[in-house]
């Protein structure tokens, strides 16, 4: 008999019990698999859990998915985050009054900025500019930004309904 003792062999030694390596790696794998199948089971309950826990499906977010408080366009000019169905949404207080648009340039999809000095949307890819509006005004961008409606939920995020007409 070897010196060296395996853990395999410590199990089947204690008591006579038969345990074998075999039947310590099956529980092992059960284990693992439970693990697993506990971690699935999470993500499906949070995926189908409903949004409303936030104030509904709209919300602005960061890319981390984080909601972002409408309270950050005090301190800030405007804020981008992602939008409804993913898009790069811009966000600005303008005359008291919140505006939201798309932040992808019409020409050839740049994020554009918001430009408070000179209360244009400035695209720094080949100087496309639109107005506070959203209306391309100068440069390549042949339309508008698109527009969303935005208020700030019970929650106090900034939250976007279906673009303007
Ligand atoms: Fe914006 Fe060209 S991509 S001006």
């Amino acid at each position: 008999m070897s010196a060296f003792i395996t853990p395999f062999e410590r199990i089947s030694s204690k008591g006579g019990e038969t345990t074998n390596r075999r039947r310590f790696l099956q529980k092992v794998l059960g284990l693992f698999s439970t693990l697993i199948g506990l971690g699935f089971l999470g993500t499906l309950i949070g995926y189908f859990r409903p949004k409303t826990e936030l104030g509904g499906g709209n919300i602005l977010r960061t890319g981390e998915g984080e909601p972002i408080p409408a309270d950050r366009l005090q301190s800030e000019p405007s804020v981008i985050g992602i939008g409804i169905n993913g898009e790069p949404t811009i966000v600005i207080r303008y005359g008291g009054e919140l505006r939201a648009f798309s932040a992808v340039c019409t020409h050839l999809g740049c994020l554009v900025r918001w430009v408070p000095q000179r209360s244009e949307f400035f695209c720094p890819c080949h100087a496309g500019r639109f107005d506070a509006n959203g209306i391309n005004i100068a440069g390549p961008p042949p339309r508008p930004l698109p527009r969303y409606r935005v208020f700030v939920n019970k929650d106090g995020y900034l939250e976007l309904e279906e673009p303007l007409a």
